[in-house]
């Protein structure tokens, strides 16, 4: 432990995604993925999902910041940031272009190879996410996306060759990104994100998306016994994305419906831990007549597969009211309770909560709830920024987000016991933003010159909250 009372070998790092930076969607034998068919939308108007790529349509992924060829130069500045992890994740579609092929495209492979070395070289550790929103498309054209138990064994296929050709390059894994976003099937962006999943008529939502969700929990668990087999050393974590929803009020009624919010997000990560369906699910699929599909062979897979540690992003709290008089919205298949603003606490111009003690709160929920190591893989603070002459972004804002987080991470490790293997923020560099598709919803501390148009050099530019974080590692968060 140092003065921080974070352990000498704690993980600060960043995060990004394949499809949210790289680009070169077409490059070197990629096939095309379910994010190259999403338009840019902006706060409060959806990106669209096209019927394969439209000729009129703007693709902010197409291009990204095009990490692809500029991977050499970004890590440089990661180097002088003093990353020690950098989160990324694969991009499947660079690996099996289709996803149901029998052999892999080498030349993805390899784009892999060159970038784990380059991180390596550098000092910093690989942390991969198998499937990060990049499902590739022809897997929805042609089997529905996820709904299909196919797609359990083209997961698999596709997992175990990254995993066996990376084995000496890469330790820490998570298998499906932010799993639980689609957990009420309230939002199609979600169920196609997670799932490749397109509503038709006369689909129960809640109902496909369990299905969904399960077969993707099936389908990791199988690739974590994969990996104790290819390397030991292994460490697979699930990604968890964790709002908590507080109860508004003490009204009893209030506390019971955050409970019963909680549980559709918990039922991922109590899958994914506990090797078991939790009763409070199985009960619900019973009462309302679901005939989920899954057999004794996939339920001593769950119970095999279970995960090495709790990987999770934390952004905001939100809060769950049965109280009449509160306007807010409306829960699927839950009509007595809303969802409304926390009045203590203030929001981003996304409307996202800013509540720094909702990360010690959920840190602690989660390690006792689990009892294994966490690893906060995504945390950050999306904000217009200016670039002012002279090259300078001043974004105090954004330090001031990521500061006060950390204090409270460090509080949970510190004075809670919470076991915390690392820190990545989200968008160490500014990149495409998942919900929206703005480039302008910036997270970095390295600026990126591009608009929500597509316009601009590329060119990369240090923040303020550059050298801010370049002294938080230094001294392992003695210093922020
Ligand atoms: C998480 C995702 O939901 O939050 C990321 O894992 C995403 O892919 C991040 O970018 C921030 O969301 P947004 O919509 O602001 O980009």
């Amino acid at each position: 432990m140092t003065n921080s009372g974070l352990p000498e070998n704690f993980l600060w790092g960043g995060a990004v995604a394949a499809h949210q930076i790289e680009g070169g969607w077409q490059e070197g034998g990629k096939g095309v993925s379910i994010a190259d068919v999403m338009t840019a939308g902006r706060h409060q108007v959806s990106r669209k999902i096209t019927q394969g790529v439209q000729k009129d349509e703007y693709y902010p992924n197409h291009e990204a910041i095009d990490f692809y060829h500029r991977y050499k130069e970004d890590i440089q500045l990661f180097k002088e940031l003093g990353l020690k992890a950098f989160r990324t994740s694969i991009a499947w579609s660079r690996i099996f272009p289709k996803g149901d092929e029998e052999e892999p495209n080498e030349e993805g492979l390899r784009f892999y190879d060159d970038l784990f070395d380059e991180l390596l070289e550098n000092g910093i550790e690989p942390v991969i996410t198998l499937s990060h929103f990049e499902i590739p498309y022809h897997l929805y054209e042609t089997y529905g996306g996820f709904r299909n138990k196919k797609l359990i064994d083209f997961f698999v296929r596709y997992s175990e060759v990254v995993m066996k050709r990376y084995k000496n390059k890469v330790k820490y894994w998570m298998t499906f990104n932010e799993i639980n976003n689609q957990a009420d099937g309230q939002h199609d962006l979600h169920a196609w994100t997670n799932s490749a999943i397109i509503f038709e008529e006369g689909d129960n939502k809640e109902e496909v998306i369990y299905q969904a969700g399960l077969n993707e929990l099936i389908a990791s668990a199988k690739v974590v016994q994969l990996a104790r087999e290819i390397n030991p050393e292994f460490q697979v974590g699930c990604m968890m994305a964790y709002v908590p929803v507080y109860p508004y009020s003490c009204k009893p009624e209030d506390m019971m419906a955050s409970v019963k919010v909680m549980n559709r997000r918990f039922f991922y990560s109590d899958v994914h831990a506990r090797g078991e369906i939790p009763s409070y699910i199985l009960n619900e699929w019973e009462q309302k007549g679901y005939a989920i599909d899954f057999n004794c062979e996939d339920l001593a897979a769950l119970k095999a597969g279970t995960v090495d540690f709790i990987g999770f992003s934390y952004y905001m709290s939100t809060a769950v009211t049965t109280l009449e008089e509160k306007k807010g919205f409306d829960i699927p298949d839950f009509p007595e309770a809303k969802i409304v603003s926390n009045p203590y606490v203030s929001a981003s111009d996304w409307d996202w909560q800013i509540d720094p003690v909702g990360l010690r709160y959920m840190m602690n929920v989660l390690y006792q709830r689990y009892n294994l190591p966490l690893f906060i893989v995504e945390n950050g603070f999306g904000a217009y920024d200016k670039l002012e002459s002279g090259d300078k972004i001043h974004d105090p804002y954004r330090v001031d987000y990521l500061s006060k987080h950390i204090h409270e991470m460090i509080n949970a490790v510190a004075e809670d016991g919470v076991e915390l293997l690392g820190y990545t923020p989200w968008g160490v560099i500014d990149i495409v933003s998942f919900g929206t598709g703005e480039m302008e919803k910036r997270y970095g501390m390295i600026y990126v010159d591009k608009d929500n148009q597509g316009e601009g050099t590329l060119r990369r530019i240090k923040k303020d909250s550059f050298d801010w974080y370049q002294q938080v590692i230094a001294t392992n968060g003695g210093n922020i």
